[in-house]
């Protein structure tokens, strides 16, 4: 592996048109707006017309800290361009895939969409681009690709450079992390880290399915380590101890611990479907990535069988804080609030919910609403302004510790 730190500038290299294929979602938007702002001429391509009119309108369709002044800017500069056509590829000099790679009903991946994808891109790729996935892919996608894109006769190069920002901060992060780069042959990897040389402080060079784990790896861990915290909240639950007590002890000036997660809710679009990926990879016999998935879903249902135990479900009105799958969001994929309402739709006399940021469910209510026709409140996600909530004497269950007045289960 070589670490390079990069010059402040690289020497005039790809002045060239940038494509971003799946432009318009979460990985794909943030990156185009920061290499248009970095001077290239960006192409946002996607299939989601409505999100191209929403972006085209000066609106960022999700919530990304600092992409609104960005976005103007960029429209203004006449640097960002949106299209739903595939046209838009030809004559880019990068060609960037950010588009989604889901796993299937079964948790296998479905590989497919790389494949549809690229069918869609054939017959306007030129001769001499650089294609390079951004999109968490199964490890061996990039070399497929290249053998897939040699079959159907393009001289392309083709690198995976994974995208590692967390959610919702990923202008920043993407102009402050290292880049992972790697490329099929050199010259496309000398290529990739060029490109992010022009944005990042540092690239660091693996080969396609080094780099293709390092970012399944790095899922898998984090999904891991909230496992590892969710599995301690329920052991010291069915003891009787209060798990937070347990973990500020623990963590009190003893920095082997200071890593350790709250327990809560993990979910999203990515941590437990990367987590999967692996598994299907090793046959399977990932069996500590399977057990985090047990625990991290199972916790949903560990909280219902608790508050069986110490409220009458049937006769009350439950009330949801925090529909996005993580706090300060307003992305609802994957989200385990939604699991749980379908599991309190079968125990409670009613389920109420709220969120102070999802826009897409119109079945959610103020939280003052909520909080005051329901008997009994959950916190499913710590947003910050769910602080300043003032619940009389109602019982809130709080298994993040972030209210600081204890589980209530
Ligand atoms: N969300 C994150 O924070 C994050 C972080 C790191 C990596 N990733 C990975 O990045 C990838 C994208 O995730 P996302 O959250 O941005 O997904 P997303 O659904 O927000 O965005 C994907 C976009 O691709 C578009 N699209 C789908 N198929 C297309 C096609 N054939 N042609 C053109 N556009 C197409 C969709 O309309 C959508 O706008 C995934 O592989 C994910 O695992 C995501």
């Amino acid at each position: 592996m070589k670490v390079q730190k990069n010059k402040k500038k690289s020497a005039g290299f790809l002045k060239g048109r940038v494509c971003v294929v799946g432009g318009a979602g979460h990985v794909g938007l943030p990156l185009g707006l920061v290499f248009a702002d970095r001077g290239f001429e960006v192409v946002v391509y996607d299939l989601n017309i409505e999100a191209l009119n929403t972006i085209r309108s000066g609106r960022v369709p999700f919530m990304e800290k600092g992409s609104a002044a960005l976005l103007e800017k960029v429209l203004k500069s006449g640097k960002l361009l949106l299209s739903n056509d595939p046209h838009a590829i030809a004559g880019a000099e990068v060609v960037i895939i950010t588009i989604g790679t889901p796993v299937d009903e079964f948790l296998n991946p479905d590989t497919k969409v790389i494949k549809d994808c690229m069918d869609r891109l054939l017959p306007y790729l030129d001769d001499g681009q650089l294609i390079l996935l951004r999109s968490t892919v199964y490890p061996g996608t990039t070399q497929w690709l290249d053998k897939y894109l040699k079959r159907n006769k393009k001289k392309v190069r083709v690198a995976f450079c994974p995208e590692r920002v967390v959610q919702g901060y990923a202008i920043e992060e993407v102009q402050k992390l290292p880049q992972i780069v790697s490329g099929v042959t050199p010259e496309a990897e000398e290529d990739a880290a060029r490109l992010f040389a022009r944005i990042a402080p540092q690239v660091v060079r693996l080969r396609p399915m080094e780099a293709e784990f390092a970012k399944l790896f790095s899922n898998a861990y984090r999904y891991i380590q909230f496992a590892i915290s969710n599995q301690f909240f329920m052991i010291a639950h069915s003891a009787g101890l209060d798990f937070d007590r347990i973990i500020e002890g623990m963590k009190k000036n003893y920095p082997r611990a200071a890593e350790i997660p709250r327990a809560g809710f993990a979910a999203g679009p990515c941590l437990l479907k990367d987590t999967m990926q692996l598994a299907a990879f090793s046959d399977n016999q990932f069996s500590l990535g399977h057990s985090a998935m047990n625990i991290n879903e199972g916790l949903v249902l560990y909280l219902v069988a608790a508050l069986e135990k110490k409220y009458r479900l049937d006769r009350s009105v439950v009330g949801l804080l925090g529909m996005a799958f993580k706090a300060e969001s307003d992305d609802i994929r994957s989200s385990l609030s939604y699991k749980l309402k379908k599991v309190l739709l079968y125990h409670a006399k009613e389920v109420l919910t709220t969120d102070p940021y999802v826009k897409t469910d119109p079945s959610l209510l103020d939280a003052s609403e909520v909080i005051r026709k329901s008997d009994l409140l959950i916190l499913c996600v710590p947003h910050k302004a769910y602080r300043k909530l003032r619940f009389g004497k109602k019982p809130v269950v709080d298994i993040w510790g972030f209210l600081n007045k204890g589980t209530g289960i």
